[in-house]
């Protein structure tokens, strides 16, 4: 699992891959670890923990070698300690490999007549590719990766160095993704799990396919398949901006990104609004004549981005009145979804590498659906395999809770909305209310963010409690499943979200004086029956903190906390309600003293299925 990345050229081997690992760190930091030759011997760092605890291990002095493998690790198959770190080596230390991915047979490869003598030091999957590498070596490292890639089942991103060969390097690729980037000169050649860690470089690029072997040796690169035939790839141009990581002067990156919400917002529509609220979206080459004929969509997403899915799938139903469904991606390919030839699979993900929305995409194309992207990083796995993509443009979100990105594909989506519902059916003035009330959001926002003292005084009375409840209806229910897992996430806390109405049917039966409900009050279509399934939680002493608009009435006297929110429509609430409960969850994470921005056991990208 996790972020790889491999460097031969004229810096620095080890500087560069410990830049670029801290790139990739959004991907797992549970280990990490670097490999290099010095002197024909291989020579390799391993640190539990975070890239910072692997520099400290590192002296660089003399340490100025050309080529070096990195890995930065999200456990899979054994715990995240420094025996289970990549780089990974052969009994005989002669390869080692850093890997992505999950090898399936690896526990039928290892008792196999190949490997049943085999010293294993690790309890990973990974190590068998490099012990496997070792016993295919006859001084030949492709034909070598040809004959290992063949016997190794599962997903995977390698690369490889080999003692006796100090100016190669390899790669190769089989679902996980893996880009090569290399100047024009050809004195430097960067393999990374993806092109974030090319950051601030102009770079040919190039995006290996399934089963393809890169072989990178003097001063040139070669592509090749596992019939041992080159491959002719094009390259393209990459000019990757500088990645500036900055907490702008909050404490937690999480914190700076929920303040950063009201400009995301407004980045998320404003340029695509012209001035008579036609909506534009740059690059779109989705054909009109198709859109308008779409007979249902499926959304396909994980985690925070499915959560956006599910309101996604109430409005765009209402109002483009075609079918939707939202589905978990990872469950999508186990079932047989009916694709029509005017069906639209929409994938939603920040980062636009996460392994189980790239495994729904596909599942899309082999039943020749149309895709749209609907991502925050370009040049993404995700917008790469998509027919069209609108990107969130919410800037590098880097907290592994997701809270901007969540805000800006509700947006993105609302827009995505009215635009099909125009081309379908809805008059123009119809939606004129609605795009007028989006504008102010914003602003409705920040008027959220300066409750911040009050929010926090209310985090302290509940910080101490350990089982939470988050009740919504209709679009609050979605909004509630959203703000129970910001809180499961950084707080480690028990907090799952019902619709309201369904306490009734077994829930209720938890309620006591030590269950705390949090309540998302804002839909003024669901309020009356909300109050009702209140009172039944409050009649079995639940202690309620209610999140209401300010004109509701009755919540105060049935919670015995509310948080007053700006009034908006009931498909807007989403917004105040959000942003509210986003600062609920990082003030009581921060009480509880977790680590907010990387919390344990999590990863920003999961790129495992
Ligand atoms: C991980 C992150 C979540 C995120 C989910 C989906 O689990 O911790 O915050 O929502 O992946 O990620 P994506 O990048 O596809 O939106």
């Amino acid at each position: 699992m996790c972020g790889i990345f491999g460097y031969l050229g004229s810096k620095n081997s080890i500087k560069a891959c410990l830049t670029g690992l801290k790139l990739l760190e959004y991907r797992g930091y549970d280990s990490a670890g670097i490999a290099a030759i010095k002197k024909g011997r291989l020579i390799q760092f391993k640190a539990s923990g975070k890239i910072k605890a692997l520099e400290k291990k590192i002296n660089m002095k003399d340490l100025k070698l050309n080529l070096a493998i990195g890995h930065t690790r999200w456990a899979t198959h054994g715990p995240a300690i420094e025996k289970n770190a990549h780089p990974h080596l052969d009994e005989k230390n002669s390869v080692a490999i850093v890997h992505n991915g999950i090898i399936e047979n690896y526990n039928i490869l290892k008792k196999s007549f190949k490997l049943k003598q085999t010293k294993f030091r690790s309890e990973t999957d990974s190590e068998v590719i490099a012990q496997l590498f070792s016993i295919n070596y006859k001084n030949d490292l492709v034909l070598a990766t040809i004959e290992t890639l063949k016997q190794l089942k599962g997903s995977l991103a390698i690369v490889a160095i080999h003692k006796d060969h100090p100016n190669e390097i390899i790669a190769a690729k089989r679902e996980s993704p893996l880009a090569i980037g290399y100047d024009d000169k050809k004195t430097e050649f960067i393999i990374s799990s993806d092109p974030n860690a090319f950051s601030g470089r102009n770079l040919n690029v190039i995006f290996l396919k399934n089963d393809e072997i890169a072989h990178i040796k003097n001063g040139d690169i070669t592509v090749i398949d596992l019939k041992n035939n080159k491959i002719l790839k094009t390259p393209q141009k990459l000019n990757s901006k500088n990645l500036t990581f900055s907490k702008k002067g909050f404490d937690h990156y999480l914190l700076k990104e929920i303040f950063d919400q009201p400009i995301t917002v407004q980045k998320a529509f404003i340029d695509r609004l012209t001035e008579n609220d036609e909506i534009e979206f740059e690059n779109f080459n989705l054909d009109k004549k198709f859109l308008k004929s779409i007979d249902n969509i499926i959304i396909t997403a994980c985690g925070t981005s499915y959560h956006a899915s599910l309101i996604a799938k109430t409005f765009l139903q209402e109002k483009a009145k075609i079918f939707i469904s939202s589905e978990i991606a990872s469950e999508m390919r186990f079932k047989n979804l009916i694709f029509t030839k005017n069906t639209l699979v929409i994938a939603i993900s920040q980062s636009g590498e996460t392994a189980d929305t790239v495994a729904a995409l596909k599942t899309a194309k082999e039943n020749n659906a149309k895709t749209l992207a609907i991502v925050n990083v370009q040049n993404s796995t995700i917008s790469r395999m998509c027919d069209s993509s609108i990107f969130l443009k919410a800037g590098l979100e880097v907290s592994v809770c997701s809270t901007k990105a969540f805000s800006s594909q509700i947006t993105v989506l609302y827009l995505f909305a009215i635009y099909l519902a125009r081309l379908k059916n809805m008059k123009k003035k119809e939606s004129t209310s609605f795009l007028n009330e989006l504008k102010t959001i914003p602003r409705k926002i920040k008027k959220t963010l300066k409750d911040f003292d009050l929010i926090h005084e209310k985090a302290k009375k509940y910080s101490q409690y350990e089982n939470f409840f988050f009740l919504g209806r209709n679009l609050m229910y979605p909004t509630a499943m959203e703000a129970a897992l910001k809180l499961k996430e950084i707080s480690y806390l028990n907090a799952n979200a019902y619709p309201a109405g369904e306490m009734k049917h077994g829930p209720l039966a938890l309620i006591d004086s030590k269950l705390i409900v949090i309540a998302f009050c804002a839909n003024k279509k669901t309020y009356d029956k909300m109050l009702s399934n209140l009172m039944e939680a409050k009649a079995r002493n639940a202690q309620i903190l209610a999140f209401a608009t300010k004109k509701s009435y009755g919540i105060e006297d049935i919670a015995d906390d509310v948080i007053w929110l700006e009034e908006t429509s009931d498909e807007l609430a989403i917004f105040p309600s959000t942003v509210a409960s986003q600062l609920f969850a990082y003030f009581i994470a921060k009480i509880r003293k977790t680590d907010i921005d990387h919390p344990r056991n999590l990863a920003k990208t999961v790129t495992v299925e």
